[in-house]
């Protein structure tokens, strides 16, 4: 696949140029331009802090319809909330869907594992069970295979962390439905990355971060919820809002420059044009994923056969690595570490062995060259460190 630099990239973000950052994926990279407009937008609320949180829900709410629009949410602003980032509007979820002992609730292996710590407590705190599907090579298979009688909630996510995998999340949705399930669509990674339809994925439930993929400043998050939940949603703090959204949105005083500055990151993008951003994200991406597994294979460090494994737009590819590397948490960003370190690259290691890379406007092939290279090197110092332990 062809992959076409955009010009001046590299130049749009103020990244450190001692680090090769090869992690978009983790927490995004505010573009200058958009950390401009928050900070325009900061020095006006120091100027005038009591005018300024007059006219906030007005401008929340124009902010959020631009956010809403942009992934296809159809109507008006009322049906979503700015929340902070994906771990909170989970939450919301949680604390909205009433649940009792003997309830189950589905999530996958591939779940994320603060979204998976927030399930056990709502199960230990209700009494409901919690089910763990293994999603195999067909996940529609394997949620669907989980459910039973006794489903209440399950919890997808729309591409998951570790594994980078895409879920047909539209279908799940709908199949949840038809079996009085209740759908939470954990969409960290989708906005901006993918080519969001939320009318198509009718989710109970979706939130999506805006700092990841979608350029904005942090935190920045989207939460849809569908219209018949829309009047049952409890916040996870109870201020002065009124019903859904402003309940939620508005948490008291805090800074809410970021879901304001929001909207400047979609510009952004759109000027780039979508379309080549996403194009040169999931190409390069997978030429990373190429020269590092091939690399590694080529050295016995790599547990799979050096062909492309990805999901069709999903600008984040992982790499599995020999056995023992990466597999606990402490050697994981023990692993994370050393790479910087040695390589001045940044990237994920997920404790189950996979290495993840992302792809941005901002990386060139030269930077998953550098870390092909140097890869082999490090992975065998650690592993010959592990042994000795
Ligand atoms: C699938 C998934 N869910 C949730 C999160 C949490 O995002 P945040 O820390 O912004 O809430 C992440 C972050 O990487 C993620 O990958």
């Amino acid at each position: 696949m062809e992959i076409t630099a955009i010009p001046g990239a590299r130049e749009m973000f103020s990244l450190d140029p001692e680090v090769i950052q090869l992690n978009h994926g983790s927490y995004g990279a505010v573009p200058v331009e958009v950390q401009e407009r928050q900070s325009e937008l900061r020095a006006e609320m120091e100027r005038a802090p009591d005018r300024f949180f007059a006219r906030l829900p007005a401008r929340l709410a124009v902010a959020r319809e631009r956010v809403a629009a942009f992934l296809n949410s159809s109507g008006n602003s009322s049906g979503a909330a700015f929340v902070a980032n994906a771990t909170e509007g989970v939450a919301v979820a949680l604390e909205s869907v009433p649940l009792a002992a003997g309830d189950e609730i589905l999530y996958t292996d591939h779940g994320y594992a603060a979204v998976e710590r927030a399930l056990r407590r709502r199960a230990g705190e209700s009494g409901a069970r919690l089910v763990r599907v293994a999603l195999g090579d067909d996940p529609v298979a394997a949620v669907l295979g989980g459910v039973t009688a006794r489903t209440r909630l399950a919890v997808l996510d729309h591409v998951s962390s570790a594994g980078a995998r895409l879920l047909p999340v539209a279908r799940l949705a709908g199949e949840l439905a038809a079996r009085d399930v209740v759908s939470v669509v954990d969409g960290a990674h989708a906005p901006g990355m993918l080519p969001v339809d939320l009318d198509a994925v009718n989710a109970d439930f979706w939130v999506g971060n805006l700092h990841k993929w979608a350029f904005a400043p942090r935190p920045a998050a989207l939460l849809h919820v569908a219209p018949h939940w829309r009047g049952r949603v409890r916040p996870l703090v109870v201020s002065y809002g009124d019903g859904f959204p402003d309940a939620v949105e508005f948490q008291g005083t805090r800074d809410y420059t970021a879901l304001l500055a929001a909207p400047y990151g979609l510009d952004l993008l759109e000027r780039l044009g979508l379309d080549r951003v996403r194009a040169h994200n999931t190409a390069l991406a997978a030429y990373g994923q190429r020269v590092v597994a091939e690399s590694l294979h080529e050295a016995g460090l790599c547990a799979d056969a050096p062909q492309a494994t990805g999901h069709p737009g999903v600008p984040m590819r992982v790499v599995r690595l020999a056995s023992g590397l990466g597999t606990t948490k402490a050697e994981a960003d023990a692993l994370c570490a050393e790479i910087l370190d040695r390589l001045g690259c940044q990237i994920k290691v997920e404790p189950v062995g996979l290495l993840r890379l992302s792809a941005q406007i901002y990386n060139t092939r030269e930077d998953y060259d550098r870390l092909a290279a140097g890869l082999p090197d490090v992975l065998r110092t650690r592993r010959a460190l592990l042994r000795t332990i």
